[in-house]
Order: structure tokens, then sequence, then C-alpha cells
């Protein structure tokens, strides 16, 4: 709307949670910001939308106490549109992070970003064949997704009234990230990205994983789905695949899978 500030909000996510976090709370700030938002993994003139923006959101889930592949390659790609520009971060946990926002924002600060807002949301979780953490039935999701809204309804009014907290940028905050999770998630990385389990006798070719992966390391060969090494670890097409043939940090294949926040109705 004319003479309203300009809100751009960029967002990845695998299986729907940070986008619904993101929605709902754009809903709540568009009384005082022009709103748009936009899915990373899809091509757009990043670069000229962030020059012309009064104020950014980023939005990701986190994953070992990091910042998701993408999102880390978006920030560096982009960083050099960063300096000087307000920036809100969200993300998105299971139950723990330490210092998950955070884990961004020494990024975006590093490019000359001012970080004036941060939050961390605990979703449900979508790890699906990881059998210490099982998927949760439709009742404790919606739980969870109500303790969401309310948290982005405080954390919108907190924004509007300029006084928005910095959840997770504690010293402390940073030692627990790191020490707990970090350190060790950022070894394995680059091997857990060609480490997904395809199961070919389940598979029936339906290019479902294909379609839908963000990051195009998903295709189909000889009516078979087939990796090519660049997994960002999103556990998409471990939520989604019909035949439950896609596996990544478990021994099995899922037994429940989340089909996440859009599905709740
Ligand atoms: C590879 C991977 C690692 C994860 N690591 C953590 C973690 O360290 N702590 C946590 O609380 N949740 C963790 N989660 C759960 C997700 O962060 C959480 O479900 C998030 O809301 C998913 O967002 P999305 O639906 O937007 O992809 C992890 C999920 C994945 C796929």
């Amino acid at each position: 709307m004319e003479g309203m500030k300009k809100l751009a909000a960029f967002y990845f996510s695998g299986t729907g949670n940070t986008r619904f976090v993101t929605e709902y709370l754009l809903g709540r700030l568009k009384e005082a910001y022009s709103c748009t938002l936009f899915d990373i993994t899809k091509k757009a003139e990043f670069g000229r939308i962030i020059e012309e923006a009064d104020i950014l959101l980023f939005a990701f889930p986190i994953y070992g106490s990091a910042p998701p592949i993408p999102m880390r390659t978006f920030v560096h790609g982009y960083g050099k549109f960063l300096r000087g520009k307000e920036i809100i971060l969200v993300e998105t946990q299971y139950f723990f992070s330490g210092d998950g926002a955070a884990s961004l924002g020494r990024t975006i600060k590093k490019y000359g970003g001012k970080i004036v807002a941060a939050e961390m949301f605990d979703m449900p979780n979508n790890l699906a064949d990881v059998k210490i953490f099982p998927i949760k039935n439709g009742k404790e999701i919606a739980q969870k997704l109500a303790r969401a809204r309310s948290r982005a309804d405080k954390f919108a009014r907190r924004i509007l009234q300029g006084r928005a907290r910095l959840r997770g940028f504690s010293a402390l905050s940073h030692g627990i990230g790191y020490f707990s999770q970090r350190k060790f998630w950022w070894k394995g990385e680059a091997e857990k990205r060609t480490k997904l389990k395809i199961d070919h006798a389940a598979c029936v070719g339906c290019g479902l994983c294909a379609k839908n992966c963000p990051v195009q390391n998903l295709r189909l060969e000889g009516r078979k789905a087939a990796q090519s090494g660049k997994c960002v670890l999103c556990y998409r097409c471990v939520n989604l695949c019909p035949k439950k043939a896609i596996t990544l940090f478990g021994k099995s294949p899922p037994e429940t899978q989340y089909k996440g926040p859009m599905s709740e109705g």
C-alpha cells in the first residue's frame, strides 16, 4: 500500500513449518508493512528486491543447531545487498537449538545487516525416520501449531512496538548451540548430502520426490528415483514418498510421515 514500509520476507522450508510461521507472522505485520514473501529456492531478482525493501525477514528451520544449506548460500550470495538493512529473523525447530536464530544472524552481521528482532519457534518434528523422535499424532501437532501462533502474535506485537527481543543471541546460547550440536553437525554435513537411501524395490517411479525436491537433487532414472549428491537434508522427500521408499538418518523407513502444518487445517 502507498506510503507503507516495504517488508520482504525470504524463507526456506523443507516440510512447511517455516512457511506456516512466516505466513502467519506476515498476517500480523501487514497493518504496518506492505509484505511480500519469497521462497528462496525459486528464481527471482532477489538483489533488486532486497535493495527496494525497507526491512527484510529471513526464515529457516534449524538442522543440528545450524541454518540449512540453501539459506546460508542465499545469505552469502546476496550478502553485498545486506549492508545497513534492518533484518528480522525467524527460526523454527523441534525443541532445541541453543542459538538457532543467531547462527544465521552472525553471518548476516558480517555483511553489515542489522538484526532488529529474532524469534525461535518450537514446531512439530519432521525427522520421520528417526525412531527416538516419532512423528506425533494430529492433536499434538495442532497444539504445537497453536502455541507457535500465539508466540508469533506476541513477536509481531513487539516488532510493531519497536521492542522485539533477539532470542538466541546471548553468549551462553552461542556456547550451547555450538558445543551441543553444531560443532559435530558441520563435520559430517558434506557427507550427509550424499546419504539418502532409496529403496528401489519399493519405489514405483511416481516422480513426486523429484518434482518436489527444492534443490533438484532427485530425478528419475530408468523409472526409479536417483540422487545427485547435493541433498540439503530437508526431509521433504522422506515425508512425501507414497511408498515410504526414502530414508535419510534412520536405519529403516518412516512408520509415520509428517504431512506439514497445511494438512492440519
Ligand atoms: C536434518 C534435520 C535436522 C534437525 N535438527 C534439529 C535440531 O537440531 N533441533 C531441533 O529442535 N529440531 C531439529 N530439526 C527439526 C526441524 O528443525 C523442525 O521440524 C523445523 O520446524 C522444520 O521446518 P520446515 O518444515 O520448515 O522444514 C531437524 C530437522 C531436520 C530435517
